[in-house]
């Protein structure tokens, strides 16, 4: 194993466009804080930053659609956002912005070295152009009818009613969505960044040197890198994002993807004059913390920038998490179909360790998961305040009533086995924390702290302290049974504060307050000991750790939910587009009959790469094996449909789909929230049967 000297941990720059959902959290920021206070607390020299993606289309969008400036787009996200994450706890040690003067330079900078290195190339190409607006139209700003399914208002990179993934040039009727003119071709210059010429170095460093990513991460670079790489264009034709700094480049920025990432860079700069330290040396640890999506502009494109620099360390780690359900559906901002961070603070003041909890309890640290307001509440009220919450409940309600307030005194003459064995346990549950946590195994490392707090109750319940006091007097013999149960019971809620602090800071913080003692407790050495707590000391009265969360509150959020979500017939033009299917004319049975639909189970599911809609597909029809490339990728994981028996129709002419040949295609239902669902047998019968 490599050594370390220092640890820079990231989290995703999140587009400041709109507020953070649970989503974001459970994806990165709350992983991320968990491992930071975590290391923290084993005293390493770790700095974490993040800050907010500031440029790009998604903002020049929302300023459109709000009507102000992007410039006040950024500054009102910005701050809410930051806010969120202040009050979630998100430990940064800077949380930044794109739009700051230190990133625009250093940005720039990064730009000019790899230019002067003749390291892009520059190319012409023709682009959609709108003459009104007189600006350059990125696909996702030109609508028009989908060629496949007739919705009139396809974007020009993808359809959201067919899932078809769209070039402009496909789109009939196309009009900018800006004055809707019809956008015409034009010339222009971008500079491009050759990623093939750097896809041996990233195959040798990433297949080869970090086997031990997480397997999704592991996987989609695979794919990616096994699929080619192409040079990707790394300027944009708009006003809003950092100047390319080339004498010739007026209207040009450069593309969000290139600036942002090293934002990192610029936020590690403002932090602190070592920056260097932690970004030239080759013994830091360099982390990314992010979310499915960005995978690989963390781990092909970003590394490949920095090996083109020369200069910067690589990350040694990208522990991306999958995406996070809402009650069974994919989140949607523009749905509104969110839990947002700033409501659930209104709604549950005080909670925010709760929501910590459930969040890393549930986290999709190997697929996709969902978020239920009832699995939040059974978490909180059968982990947090059954478990957790009543043991230390208990432990100082007990010491108070039986040892006076104080930390008993330790007899060692009548220790007995159940002793040795929860003084065993709380020493394995601090190395087993520590395992799971060194491979950013979160779940289970939260897992096992609870469960140690399970077998506190448990220790406290076959012991039965309370039976062994006297109604007036205590026997002396008695009273030493008792000083040496609560004696443990104490020393492990210490533990239990030591271990479940990166998790739930607030909590381990109200831990310190009634045990009386300073944050020099927290430091993790101290955890697995199970002398923390002096005896004679006196600790204060217990505090309630965690609440009760009743039927009403959670039904009051699901109500919310739904009422505030776009309803799929609401007037939201793109929204309307998925359900008003209209019915199609009368066919004859000949028309039907020439259909050939057989069944068949898929056997292979992979994401299409570069198509963020696209699956491929292996299907086993019994006589023949098929590929097919569906537009379901926003709706399966394809992991969780290997298996599915459909229902296929299989004499549709084959067609190109991003340069892989189609052949058929799978029956699908959609319902009215657009989501799709199979149209499968009831039960599994042969592979090619007939469906008439
Ligand atoms: N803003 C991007 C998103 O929300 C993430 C940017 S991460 C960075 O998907 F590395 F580019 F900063
Ligand atoms: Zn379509």
């Amino acid at each position: 194993m490599k050594e370390f000297n220092r640890i820079l941990v990231s989290a995703a720059l999140p587009y400041a466009n709109g507020p953070v959902h649970i989503g974001h959290l459970a994806g990165c920021y709350i992983p991320a804080d968990i491992y930071v206070r975590y290391e923290r607390a084993r005293k390493k020299d770790i700095l974490f930053v993040g800050g907010s993606d500031e440029h790009g289309v998604p903002i020049t969008i929302r300023a459109m659609k709000e009507g102000i400036t992007p410039q006040q787009v950024v500054d009102k996200y910005h701050a809410q956002i930051k806010k969120s994450f202040e009050q979630m706890q998100i430990s940064f040690d800077i949380y930044s912005r794109t739009t700051s003067p230190v990133h625009h330079k250093t940005a720039s900078d990064f730009f000019k070295t790899l230019y002067d290195e003749h390291l892009f190339e520059e190319k012409e190409t023709e682009q959609y152009y709108d003459e009104k607006a007189k600006i350059f139209l990125a696909d996702r700003y030109i609508t028009g009818t989908c060629p496949i399914c007739g919705n009139p208002n396809a974007f020009g990179d993808q359809c959201e009613r067919c899932g078809s993934s769209l070039s402009p040039e496909q789109l009939i009727n196309p009009r900018s969505t800006l004055s809707d003119a019809i956008p015409v071709k034009r010339k222009t210059k971008h500079w491009y960044f050759p990623l093939q010429k750097y896809e041996e170095f990233l195959k040798e460093w990433i297949l080869n040197g970090h086997k031990e990513w997480k397997p999704n991460v592991y996987g989609q670079c695979k794919s990616w890198l096994d699929n080619g790489l192409q040079s990707r264009a790394m300027t944009r034709d708009s006003n809003w994002g950092i100047p390319v700094p080339l004498p010739d480049a007026g209207g040009k920025v450069l593309y969000v993807w290139f600036d942002a990432p090293i934002g990192y860079i610029s936020a590690t700069k403002e932090l602190t004059p070592n920056w260097a330290d932690y970004w030239y040396q080759n013994d830091t640890k360099l982390v990314h913390f992010i979310g499915k999506d960005n995978i690989v502009f963390h781990c092909i494109i970003f590394p490949a920038m920095l090996k083109a620099h020369g200069r910067f360390v690589l990350p040694d780690n990208v522990p991306a998490n999958e995406f996070l359900n809402i009650e069974g559906e994919k989140v949607s901002t523009s749905r509104n179909w969110a839990v947002w961070v700033h409501e659930y603070l209104q709604d549950f003041p005080g909670c925010e360790d709760v929501l910590r909890y459930v969040l890393c309890a549930n986290a999709p640290e190997t697929k996709d998961n969902d978020f239920t307001w009832k699995d939040f509440q059974d978490r909180n009220n059968s982990e947090l305040v059954a478990i957790f919450g009543n043991f230390v409940n208990r432990t100082f309600v007990l010491m108070h009533k039986l040892c006076a307030g104080k930390v008993p005194v330790w007899h060692e003459a009548i220790r007995d086995e159940a002793d040795t064995e929860l003084v065993r346990q709380i020493r394995e549950a601090k190395t087993s924390v520590e395992n799971h946590l060194d491979q950013y195994k979160f779940r289970d490392a939260l897992f096992t702290i609870i469960d140690l707090a399970r077998k506190g109750n448990k220790y406290l319940q076959d012991k039965e302290p309370w039976k062994k006091a006297g109604k007036e007097t205590t026997t002396p013999e008695n009273q030493q049974l008792i000083d040496n149960c609560l004696y443990l019971c104490l020393q492990l809620t210490a533990n239990l504060a030591i271990l479940i602090n990166p998790f739930l800071p607030v909590t381990a913080k109200k831990m310190l307050h009634m045990m009386k003692v300073v944050d020099r407790m927290l430091e993790w050495e101290h955890a697995g000991k199970a002398d923390l707590l002096k005896t004679g000391y006196s600790l204060r009265a217990p505090e309630l750790l965690f609440r009760k969360i009743e039927n009403e509150e959670i039904q009051a959020q699901t109500e919310k939910l739904h009422r505030n979500a776009v309803k799929p017939n609401s007037a939201e033009p793109v929204q309307a587009a998925v359900v008003i299917q209209e019915k199609k004319p009368e066919i004859q049975y000949e028309d039907f009959a020439k259909l050939d639909l057989r069944t068949g189970t898929i056997t292979q599911a992979e994401k299409v790469a570069k198509a963020d809609k696209l699956l491929r597909l292996e299907i086993d029809l019994g006589y023949e094996k098929r590929t097919i490339v569906s537009g379901i990728a926003l709706h399966f994981n394809p992991a969780d449909i290997i298996g599915k028996q459909v229902v296929v129709v299989a004499n549709l002419a084959p067609r190109k789909m991003r340069g892989i040949e189609s052949n058929g295609m799978i029956l699908m239902a959609e319902d009215e929230s657009g989501k799709l669902h199979f149209v499968s047998p009831e039960d599994k019968i042969g592979e090619g049967s007939m469906v008439s």
